[in-house]
C-alpha cells in the first residue's frame, strides 16, 4: 500500500514514513535507512538541519538520496541563527533530479519559524504548550508544503501515464514494429529494484514489480543491495574526471578494470585489454586484430615493419563462423553472421557474409536426459545459395546423460566416435576453403570466430561443447587465430568467469561487455594474448590498430567495471560462489584475499571459482517431461524452456 498513487479521481490521502535519525542511520538490520526504503520509491521530503554544521548535514543528505535515485520533493527546514535555510535553499534550487524536466529543475526548501528550546517539563525534557503555538504559527508553511508535495504528485502520476503517447510519438525502439505496438503494451518503468523492474500499471494506478526474466538483455548481475556499490564507483569516477580522452593517457580506473580482467576472466591466456563501448564495437576490432595476427602468422605480412607496405598485396579474408551465432547489428559484425532476417536485403544491402557457417549441434534436456540435437540440413535461411556445413549423420551415445556435467566431461567426449566425426566435419570444411582459395582466389579464412557455449540471442542453444572443441582445436591447428565471443557468456552468466574456461580451451581473442559492468553503464573489452598485440607494434602509426571510440575506456564505464568484477568474485560478497573443487568459497575466502585486497594474479594462484547451479535441476527435469515442452536448456544463471510449437514454424520475424 506504500506504492499505492492515489489519482485525482480517488479520495485522496496523505501517510508520512517518518525515519528515525538522518537517511544514513541504519535500520535494525544494519543496513541504511535510505537503502531499506529505497524500493518502496517514496518521495522523500527532507527535514534540514538548523544547528550549526547543518548546511553540511542537509546537503549530504540530499546527495545521499539523489545517488540512490529518491525523488525528493522539498526540504523544510526550521529557521535559526545560522543563515542555514538560505544556504541551502540557494543550493537546492540549482539541484536536477532525473527525469525533472525544464520545469521541475530546483528543489523548494521551506522554512519553519524557529523550533522553541526543549525545556524541563515536570520530570522530563520535552516541549511545552509552546510546539502547539509553534505548529500554529507554521501551518502556512505546512499548507503550502502539503499543496507542493500534492501537485508534485499529481505531476508525477501524469508523467507515467502520459509517458506511452510520448514514447510512440518521439522514440525509435530497436528491433520493434511501431505499427504493431499499442499503447498498452508499452511499459513505463519507474525504477529497477535488484531483480525487479517497478513498473507503473495504469489499471491499478499503482507501481508493481515485475521480474525482469532476461536481465535487461542479460546486462544485469548485481543485486538490489550491491547496485548501491556500483552506483557509488559511477558518481566517484564522474566526479573525478568526466570523461577524459585515452590514447597515450593512462587513468586509475582504466587500469584498475583491465587488472580484474586479466586476473578474472583473461586469466592464463589474455595479456592485453582493449576497451571499446558496446559488444558489436569489441568484436568488430577483435576481427580486425585476427585478420592481422593471421597475416602475420601466414608471412603475408614478413613482419610488422612492412605492415604498412604490404597493405595493398593483402587478399580479402574470410572467418569460419557458426549458424545461430550473434555478434551485433553493425554492418562489420552483420558479415561475420549466417544470414537471417536480421541481415536481409531490408535491412541493409551492403550485407555480404564473409563466412562459412557451421551448422553446430546442441545440447538440450529432454523428457530429464541430456542429448545432443544434431542440427537440420539444407541452406542456410535466407541465404543465397549459402549452404551451412552440418555434422548431421555424426552418432551419439544414444542414451544421452543423466547430467549437464557429463556432457561437459571433455576428457571423456573427446575419445568418441562423435567427436572424431566433429574434427572430420570442421576439417572437411577448411580443406575445402583453401582448395578454393588456391585454386579460385577465393578468400582465405583468416579466423575463428564463435559464440562461447551458447548461442544467446540466436535461442538460448547451448552448443555441444565437444563440437566446439573440435573446432577450436582444427583451427588452431592450421594457425587460424580463435576468436571467442562471449559478450553475452562471460563473466559469470554461464557459472564461470571466462566461458572459455566451460570449453577448456583458450582463445587468442574475446570480447566482453554486459555483465562487465554489472548492468550499469555500457563498456565492453577485447582481451588478447601478447601476439596478438605484437602484430600491431612497429615504427610507423599506420600499422598500429587504428580504431577507436570517443569514449574509448571512460573512467566512468572502467570504474564500474572494476567494481563489478570484484564484487562478483568476492565470496563474502558473492554466496552463490564455490570452489572448483566443490569446496565452499566462503570458508575459503581467507587465503583467497591478499591483505583483504582482490584475489593473487599468476602462477597457481587461487583455485578457480564456479557458481552454484541457481536453478533447481529437480524442477529443471520435470519441466522437461511436461507434454507442451520440448527441451530445456539450463546453465549458470540460464535457465530456457523450448515449448512445442503446435501452430508451426516461428520464423525469426516473430
Ligand atoms: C554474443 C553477443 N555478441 C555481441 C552482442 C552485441 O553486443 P551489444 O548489443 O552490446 O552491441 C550481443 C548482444 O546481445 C551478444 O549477445
Amino acid at each position: 500500500s506504500f506504492t499505492s498513487l492515489t489519482g485525482d479521481e480517488r479520495p485522496s490521502g496523505v501517510a508520512l514514513v517518518e525515519t528515525a535519525g538522518g537517511v544514513c542511520s541504519p535500520a535494525p538490520s544494519g543496513a541504511l535507512q535510505c537503502d531499506v526504503l529505497r524500493p518502496l520509491r517514496l518521495p522523500a521530503i527532507l527535514v534540514g538541519d538548523p544547528k550549526l554544521g547543518g548546511i553540511s548535514t542537509t546537503i549530504a543528505s540530499l546527495e545521499t538520496l539523489a545517488a540512490r535515485g529518491y525523488d525528493v520533493v522539498a526540504i523544510v527546514m526550521s529557521g535559526s541563527a545560522c543563515g542555514n535555510v538560505d544556504a541551502v535553499e540557494q543550493y537546492a534550487s540549482e539541484f536536477n533530479q532525473v527525469g525533472g524536466g525544464e520545469d521541475a529543475r530546483g528543489i523548494p526548501t521551506f522554512a519553519l519559524p524557529p523550533v522553541p528550546e526543549r525545556r524541563i517539563v515536570g520530570d522530563v525534557v520535552g516541549h511545552g504548550r509552546e510546539i502547539y503555538e509553534w505548529l500554529d504559527d507554521g501551518r502556512d508553511v505546512f499548507d503550502a508544503l502539503l499543496t507542493h508535495a500534492t501537485s508534485w504528485h499529481r505531476e508525477r502520476v501524469r508523467k507515467m501515464r502520459t509517458a506511452p503517447d510520448e514514447a510512440l510519438r518521439t522514440l525509435w525502439w530497436p528491433f520493434t514494429q511501431h505499427d504493431a505496438t499499442p499503447r498498452e503494451n508499452v511499459t513505463v518503468i519507474d525504477s529497477r529494484c535488484g531483480e525487479d523492474f517497478g513498473v507503473y500499471s495504469p489499471d491499478s494506478n499503482a507501481i508493481e514489480l515485475r521480474f525482469d526474466g532476461a536481465a535487461s538483455w542479460w546486462t544485469q548481475g548485481a543485486s538490489k543491495a550491491e547496485q548501491t556499490r556500483l552506483v557509488r564507483a559511477a558518481s566517484a569516477a564522474a566526479g573525478r574526471y568526466g570523461h577524459v580522452m585515452f590514447p597515450e593517457n593512462v587513468h586509475a580506473p582504466a587500469l584498475d578494470a583491465a587488472s580484474e580482467l586479466l586476473k578474472g576472466a583473461g586469466r592464463d591466456w589474455a595479456t592485453r585489454v582493449f576497451y571499446s563501448d558496446n559488444g558489436s564495437t569489441a568484436m568488430e576490432v577483435a576481427v580486425k586484430m585476427a585478420i592481422r595476427t593471421y597475416f602475420v602468422r601466414k608471412g603475408f605480412i614478413p613482419s610488422p615493419e612492412k605492415a604498412s607496405d604490404a597493405a595493398d598485396f593483402l587478399p580479402q579474408v574470410r572467418v569460419l563462423a557458426l549458424d545461430g551465432s550473434y555478434h551485433g547489428d553493425t554492418l562489420g559484425t552483420m558479415d561475420m553472421q549466417a544470414p537471417s532476417v536480421f541481415t536481409g536485403p531490408l535491412q541493409t544491402p551492403w550485407y555480404k557474409p564473409r563466412g562459412i557457417f557451421l551448422r553446430p549441434p546442441t545440447l538440450q534436456m529432454r523428457e530429464g536426459r541430456w542429448g545432443v540435437i544434431q542440427p537440420e540440413r539444407g541452406p542456410l535461411p535466407g541465404g543465397g545459395g549459402l549452404a551451412a556445413v552440418t555434422t548431421h549423420g555424426a552418432r551419439e551415445r544414444e542414451e544421452g546423460w543423466a547430467t549437464r556435467e557429463e556432457a561437459f566431461d571433455h576428457e571423456t567426449r573427446d575419445e568418441t566416435p562423435l567427436a572424431k566425426a566433429y574434427r572430420a566435419v570442421v576439417d572437411a570444411a577448411l580443406d575445402e576453403a583453401e582448395a578454393d582459395a588456391k585454386e579460385n582466389g577465393a578468400p582465405p579464412v583468416a579466423a575463428l570466430v564463435m559464440e562461447c557455449v551458447l548461442h544467446g540471442a540466436g535461442g538460448m542453444d547451448l552448443i555441444d561443447p565437444t563440437f566446439q572443441r573440435a573446432t577450436i582445436q582444427a583451427c588452431r591447428a592450421r594457425g587460424l587465430p580463435v576468436v571467442l565471443d562471449e559478450v553475452f557468456a562471460g563473466i559469470w552468466r554461464l557459472g564461470a568467469e571466462g566461458a572459455w574456461e566451460l570449453l577448456g580451451e583458450k582463445p587468442d581473442v574475446s570480447c566482453y561487455a554486459k555483465l562487465f559492468t554489472g548492468g550499469l553503464t555500457p563498456l565492453a573489452a577485447t582481451a588478447t594474448t601478447e601476439e596478438v598485440f605484437d602484430a600491431f607494434r612497429g615504427p610507423t602509426k599506420q600499422n598500429a590498430l587504428l580504431h577507436g571510440h570517443s569514449y574509448t575506456a571512460y573512467p566512468i564505464g572502467c570504474a564500474v567495471a572494476a567494481e563489478a568484477q570484484r564484487m562478483y568474485r568476492d565470496p563474502l560478497i558473492n554466496d552463490n560462489l564455490v570452489e572448483m573443487g566443490g569446496g565452499d568459497a566462503r570458508a575459503a575466502s581467507g587465503p583467497l584475499r591478499v591483505g583483504g585486497g582482490p584475489l593473487r594474479v599468476g602462477g597457481p594462484g587461487p583455485p578457480r571459482l564456479r557458481l552454484r547451479e541457481l536453478w533447481d535441476e529437480h524442477a529443471a527435469r520435470a519441466i522437461s517431461a511436461l507434454p507442451c515442452v520440448k527441451g530445456v536448456t539450463v546453465i549458470g544463471c540460464v535457465l530456457a524452456i523450448e515449448l512445442e510449437d503446435s501452430v508451426g514454424g516461428g520464423g525469426g520475424g516473430g
